[in-house]
């Protein structure tokens, strides 16, 4: 049990780094909590204009999600923790990505730690949630809406692929989490202002 807590405790603060945020300090350009939509992540930090920091934003993000249940898959036996120290694993990274405690726990949106976290779970399930992005996002150019599809859909792979056990409930919840996250992104693109991918920070309020 201390051991489960450990790896909770790890991971929540290896999540709790805002990438978005170190990105654009490294890169010299402003706070993505700033301008735009004012989310510290990817889509936000490509409308400074500055793609590098983008795609730096991107791999950290998605990296530390990663590595976090990558590591607690690798050494489970190790360990000697059950699946549960997992899905509670995943479920801390991605809590530290949304509610940070190096940033009075003022976070961004999970996509990109939520990638990373299905791949650290399995090839597969990651690669099939990616391509669900990448298909709505190249037909509707909306990074929240290819995020939400490929939010309903991760459980379902996780589902087919390993069926029903602890670590889907968290994948579920990182999915519902992340849906309540995009609210506004929701409220945007029924209203039919969301941005789309591509487009600069002024068009969104
Ligand atoms: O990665 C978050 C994305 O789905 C939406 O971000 O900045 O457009 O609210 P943003």
């Amino acid at each position: 049990a201390l051991i489960t807590v450990a790896m909770a405790v790890g991971a929540y603060l290896l999540g709790s780094i805002s990438f978005a945020v170190v990105a654009s300090k490294l890169f010299g350009i402003a706070d993505p909590r700033t301008y735009g939509s004012k989310n510290p992540g990817a889509t936000n930090v490509l409308r400074s204009g500055n793609k590098k920091a983008a795609i730096a934003t991107l791999i950290g993000d998605a990296a530390k999600g990663w590595l976090a249940v990558w590591l607690a898959v690798h050494y489970q036996e190790q360990l000697g923790v059950e699946d549960i120290a997992i899905a509670l694993t995943a479920i801390a990274v991605f809590l530290g990505h949304l509610w940070p405690i190096f940033f009075r726990f003022v976070g961004g949106k999970g996509v990109a730690t939520a990638a990373g976290v299905l791949l650290g779970l399995n090839v597969w399930l990651g690669l099939a949630t990616l391509a669900t992005w990448l298909i709505v996002a190249y037909a509707f150019r909306y990074s929240s809406l290819a995020a939400l599809a490929a939010a309903v859909f991760a459980p379902f792979y996780y589902g087919l692929l390993f069926g029903v056990d602890a670590i889907l409930i968290a994948v579920v919840a990182m999915s519902m989490l992340l849906l309540f996250r995009h609210s506004a992104n929701i409220s945007n693109l029924i209203a039919g202002k969301e941005s789309r991918i591509g487009s600069k920070a002024a068009a969104k309020k």
